[in-house]
């Protein structure tokens, strides 16, 4: 897969504790950050069925589940839990020295 690197600081990692989420605005994306025990995720704010803003749903374990039609989605790769093919957009996470930086261009669908 030819991914592109666009390296973009998104929060201190102690500004999220586990179980938490947090919308960004990073280069004019919305991506949603999530944190389970010592490790960061990040999706796409908008869920694919009609784009409702998964920050507002509840997660579970690593199951996010959208607030508008309860889909639920695999945060550590975006399946929808009901038909694999359907994925909401993952980014690759990395942190350097507390800090947490997401690849924007990175997507993956
Ligand atoms: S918009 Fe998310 S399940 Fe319908």
């Amino acid at each position: 897969m030819d991914q592109k690197n666009n390296w973009v600081f998104a929060i201190k990692e102690d500004e999220l504790a586990d179980g938490e989420k947090k919308v960004l605005l990073l280069e004019g994306d919305k991506v949603l950050l999530l944190r389970k025990e010592d490790a960061f995720f990040a999706i796409s704010n908008k869920c694919p069925h009609m784009e409702c803003p998964l920050s507002k749903g509840t997660l579970e374990q690593y199951v996010i589940q959208c607030p508008c039609h309860d889909w639920r989605f695999d945060i550590r790769n975006g399946e929808f839990l009901d038909a694999k093919e359907i994925k909401v957009p993952t980014y690759e996470i990395k942190v350097i020295e507390g800090s947490v930086f997401v690849n924007i261009e990175g997507a993956v669908i």
